[in-house]
């Protein structure tokens, strides 16, 4: 069964048909910059487009940067705060005229992960952690996902992590990758004392080259990038667009 999945990021908004057989793209993801301010009215506008550019008539799931409850936003950290309280499914839907699910944007991209990979196959507590605008967290026992964890709004040191430790902040602080790196394990080391997770799973841009910060990690568990690198998100997506799916 071919599936649609949207991945909302803090600069993009991408999207594709997806496999659930494989969990592949069948064709290629198409993007469109974050609208600037990402409003409802604004990002509802782009996904009716992603729909519209795939002549996708089925239902969609999408990966959204903010705690979603029942279809609700409960937060806005890289988003217009006009979203909390949003009922985004209804938006959505009203927007594309397609029935479409929410789910948290790390949420999804840990779903594709634990499916077909690099969690695939994996037991006990599994952390997907996304480095990208903002730091997502995806928490699976055996498994089963316990949504919306937001575990990049920990306070480390005084400061919000991501603020500290999101791949943005590389570029912001014009950090080299090893000193981008050395924030990234102190969060991680941090994360591993409180949850003392089996594996860690680096997922968003990052992943794709793990040469550049995996070597400069010394976490007291196992740390791998994900397989599925920034297509995680649309996958994951693309997993709840059925609303027998639906998760959160
Ligand atoms: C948001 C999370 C989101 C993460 C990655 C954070 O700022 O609070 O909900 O998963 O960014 O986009």
């Amino acid at each position: 069964m071919i599936s649609f999945g949207i991945d909302i990021g803090g600069s993009g908004m991408k999207a594709g048909p997806v496999d659930l057989a494989t969990g592949e793209l069948t064709a290629d993801r198409y993007k469109i910059a974050t609208p600037k301010p990402a409003t409802p009215a604004s990002m509802a506008a782009v996904v009716r487009q992603l729909v519209e550019h795939f002549e996708w008539s089925g239902s969609v799931g999408v990966a959204f940067p903010a705690i979603v409850r029942n279809g609700v936003a409960a937060s806005a950290a890289n988003i217009d705060e006009s979203w909390i309280g949003t009922d985004i499914d209804a938006v959505f839907t009203e927007a594309s005229g397609r029935d479409v699910h929410v789910i948290n944007d790390a949420d999804a991209a840990g779903l594709a992960e634990m499916r077909w990979g690099a969690g695939k196959g994996r037991a006990g507590v599994v952390l997907v952690v996304t480095f990208g605008t903002g730091i997502g967290s995806g928490l699976f026992i055996d498994g089963i996902l316990v949504p919306n964890t937001e575990l990049g709004h920990l306070e480390l040191d005084g400061h919000d992590a991501e603020q500290r430790a999101a791949a943005s902040a590389r570029d912001r602080d014009d950090l080299s990758w090893k000193a981008w790196a050395g924030r990234v394990n102190r969060y991680l080391t941090h994360v591993c004392a409180l949850f003392s997770p089996d594996l860690i799973i680096v997922g968003g841009g990052v992943s794709r080259r793990p040469d550049k910060w995996l070597p400069y990690l010394d976490v007291p568990t196992e740390v791998v990038p994900a397989t599925l690198t920034n297509e995680a998100g649309i996958v994951g997506a693309a997993l709840i667009a059925d609303k027998a799916g639906r998760l959160t």
